[in-house]
């Protein structure tokens, strides 16, 4: 077994700016990560070099400063392909995120494929943004919506999914990693059965990318969806990772300037990919900072993060199993660095105003996954997701405070 490095969180801290301050004078203990994560000064210095000294439109001018954003805009294109290991940087379209890519993936592939009576599964742990797009298009052309059911422990029951798969079957859309249960998805498995069935598969990595190696030829994954603002990159960036055949055979998401090779009143032809998916001016100077973030994360390396949130996670629910009450929500065996759960008798709202009243920052609701808690009887949850940044003494802290709210409001 290859050796891990050990990760020195004090050090990495350091990187990240906003965490070192009080909020209602308490250190700030940020675990609302899956929400969106805090970004390292090289993040930061990354946008502020580039409007201090690069900034122009990209693709169309012939000065220095055309060509400086131009090349820092398709350098990063060339780092996601490495990031996700995309056969060709053609394969890689930037968008404003997760919920853009898939919009986009439902737009132009599945509006051109789907017919009356066609079926598109998703499961019953997608976050809103990969079941709206497609109940969109699935209304539009009259195909059916079929759903793989979840466990009661947080698992995709995979028996029904294959009962599920069928030759109507023309899309299957999934998340990799359940941003509300932490459960991380067999997609391997998933991808295989899709494939077997003749269907196309959408990945939606938004939670997957800041905690596992993503390899979109190894997975054979038709799509792949995620935000950079999950993996320490700035907010309005994200891409969408489509395999080479597919996007060429798609048609435009939306239409505009750089999309196209030439427009005339007699007709319009449309640029190649990935340029026919990038209408517009895109987010430059967030892109260019995304690539900051690719390099942030691969310089501290997958194995790494892996290893370190495991250990919170670990360290977690050994101190919250023993407050009374603790009601986990999710208890995959293969599980991302992510706890839900409720405390018996308490509201999650009111728990989590408490706990920011102690400057400790977690989510509560239903986290874009209302199918969800319909299907656990709940209304909601509370959520702890850490990050590379997240300490030991920080979990501590959180257990700390916790026993101590439920002391004191508990009934
Ligand atoms: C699993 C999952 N999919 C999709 C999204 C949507 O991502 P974005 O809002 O960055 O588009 C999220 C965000 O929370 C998510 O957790």
């Amino acid at each position: 077994m290859t050796q891990v490095a050990a990760l020195d969180v004090s050090t990495i801290r350091k990187e990240f700016p906003i965490l070192n301050q009080e909020v209602n004078g308490y250190p700030l203990v940020y675990f609302d990560n899956a929400a969106s994560s805090q970004k390292p000064k090289s993040v930061i210095q990354a946008l502020v070099d580039y409007y201090s000294k690069d900034h122009s439109n990209i693709h169309r001018g012939l000065h220095t400063l055309a060509e400086r954003a131009t090349s820092g805009y398709e350098q990063v294109r060339k780092m996601a392909q490495t990031f996700v290991n995309a056969d060709e940087p053609e394969e890689i379209i930037f968008t404003r995120g997760t919920t853009e890519s898939i919009n986009l993936v439902a737009q132009a592939y599945g509006r051109k494929v789907l017919e009356e009576g066609d079926e598109i599964i998703l499961s019953e742990m997608e976050h809103h943004s990969n079941i709206v797009p497609w109940q969109m298009v699935a209304e539009e052309k009259g195909a059916i919506i079929k759903v793989i059911p979840v466990s009661n422990f947080g698992e995709l029951i995979l028996e029904e999914y294959e009962n599920l798969l069928s030759e109507k079957t023309k899309i299957v859309a999934l998340n990799y990693i359940s941003n509300s249960l932490g459960t991380i998805n067999s997609v391997q498995e998933i991808i295989e059965k899709a494939h077997h069935a003749g269907a196309k598969i959408l990945i939606d990595a938004a939670q997957a990318a800041p905690h596992l190696k993503i390899d979109v030829q190894e997975l054979e994954a038709d799509f792949l969806a995620l935000s950079s603002h999950k993996m320490y990159g700035p907010t309005g960036v994200g891409i969408l990772y489509g395999k080479r055949e597919l996007l060429e055979y798609m048609d435009p998401y939306q239409g505009g300037g750089e999309m196209i090779k030439e427009v005339h009143f007699s007709g319009t032809t449309y640029n190649d990919i990935p340029y026919k998916f990038e209408a517009g001016t895109p987010n430059i100077a967030d892109v260019i900072a995304f690539g900051a973030a690719i390099d942030f994360v691969e310089r501290i390396g997958h194995d790494t993060i892996q290893t370190h949130e495991k250990e919170l996670l670990e360290k977690a629910m050994e101190g919250l199993n023993q407050i009374e009450g603790f009601e986990p929500v999710g208890v995959a065996k293969n599980k991302a660095s992510v706890i839900s759960f409720n405390i018996n008798g308490i509201h999650s709202y009111d728990l989590g105003m408490w706990l920011d009243a102690r400057g400790i920052a977690v989510r509560t609701g239903h986290h874009c996954t209302q199918p969800l808690m319909d299907r656990m009887g709940l209304e909601g949850t509370i959520r702890a997701s850490f990050a590379v940044y997240n300490s030991p003494e920080e979990i501590d802290s959180f257990v700390d405070s916790l026993s101590q709210i439920i002391k004191k409001f508990g009934k």
